[in-house]
């Protein structure tokens, strides 16, 4: 197989943010985002800001977090030339724009639009909590967004309001309907269950959601939370998912190939009637890891490249990128950075440790 050497600049190497860039020596000559495991990223995951307007208990305390101030936030122009490197150079196909709150930055538009001008053209989704969603949906449309995902744990108004700790549900529920008028369907409900909190509710929102047209993902708790509150036994298993549906829906996996995708699909039908309702999802990240068919990079508000949401480390571009690097360079560190992606998040391991940041900081 033939090798390169990277040909990073090594003037930069003395910037703190190539110290932890992994040997690549063993790495083969492709253009690609590749790594020791035989994987190709080509779905980007680009957190636009780590702030949020809501409290989630499983991501944010409630006094929230220090946010980065803007100066630090990579600028629309800078975000999109990432991108660029990432769909130019890399193989990057996809593009979820993530948080925190993508919807809290004013200039959303104008990354989608320079997003969607890129060849070839990524497919863009946004993940949300749609707050503000209904105001601003036909403008992202026309800008070029293909598609969202609205995180949403609970239709019960006192079980929104003790989970996100705040009372907001109904813009929520606004946000939704915004985004369907104008047209960016199949919309997708993420969903974190908590044991005690909303878990007993997956019967009622699982049909809130079929009757709605909307696709319910069901997301087990991942130890992202910034309190480091998680536990292993104290979650809401696929498994569990699985047995409290049973007595209301039968759930056949649908044949499809999965791609990467991190959700297993199922085909829901009535488990009286028989009847047709729809389709849901399970993100068994705990359970059921699929790091091993992973196809993510990612790219915190920053501007670094980490390789997984459980990364250790992480490799900073926007030094480089405000030092005047080229898009060559640019992408020359995002590959070594990449080719030290690790096997899996290894949360079944016993010498596993939680990564500092927690999801918002990170991008989901
Ligand atoms: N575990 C699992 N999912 C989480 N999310 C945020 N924090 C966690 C966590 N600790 C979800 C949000 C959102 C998506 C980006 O990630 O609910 O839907
Ligand atoms: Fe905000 Fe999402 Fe974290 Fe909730 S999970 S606080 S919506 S970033």
């Amino acid at each position: 197989m033939a090798r390169i050497a990277l040909g990073i600049p090594r003037p930069r190497a003395a910037d703190p943010a190539l110290a932890d860039l992994p040997d690549t020596a063993d790495r083969p000559a492709s253009p690609a985002l590749v790594d020791r495991f035989g994987r190709a990223a080509t779905d980007l995951r680009l957190s636009l800001t780590d702030f949020c307007n809501l409290r989630c208990t499983y991501c944010m305390p409630a006094e929230g977090l220090e946010f980065l101030p803007k100066g630090q936030l990579l600028a629309a122009e800078e975000l999109v030339r990432l991108v660029r490197v990432g769909v130019e150079q890399l193989g990057v196909r996809q593009v979820r724009l993530t948080g925190g709150e993508p919807l809290t930055r004013p200039d959303l538009p104008e990354i989608i639009a320079g997003i969607a001008a890129l060849e070839p053209r990524p497919d863009i989704s946004l993940t949300t909590n749609a707050i503000g969603l209904d105001a601003r949906a036909e403008g992202l449309r026309a800008a070029g967004l293909d598609r969202i995902n609205v995180s949403l744990d609970t239709v019960v108004p006192e079980t929104f309001t003790a989970m996100a700790r705040r009372p907001l549900l109904h813009r929520v529920l606004a946000g939704i309907e915004g985004a369907r008028a104008a047209g960016l369907t199949p919309i997708k409900v993420n969903a974190v269950l908590l044991p005690g909190v909303n878990g007993h509710e997956l019967p009622e929102l699982l049909e809130w959601c079929l009757r709605r047209d909307l696709q319910l993902r069901v997301i087990e708790q991942m130890p992202l939370d910034a309190g480091h509150t998680w536990e292993r036994g104290a979650m809401v298993t696929a498994d569990d998912v699985h047995e409290m549906l049973a007595p209301l829906v039968r759930l056949t996996p649908v044949d499809e190939p999965r791609e990467g995708a991190p959700a297993e699909l199922f085909e829901v039908h009535d488990r009286a009637t028989g009847r047709y309702r729809g389709r849901m999802g399970i993100i068994a990240s705990v359970t059921r890891p699929f790091c091993g068919d992973c196809r993510r990079t990612r790219l915190t508000a920053e501007g670094s490249v980490r390789t997984c949401l459980f990364s250790r480390g992480e490799t900073d571009l926007r030094a480089a990128l405000r030092g005047g690097a080229s898009d060559h360079e640019l992408a020359e560190i995002w590959r070594a950075a990449h080719w030290g992606k690790a096997a899996g998040h290894g949360m079944d391991r016993p010498d596993f440790v939680q990564p500092t940041r927690p999801m918002s900081a990170i991008g989901g």
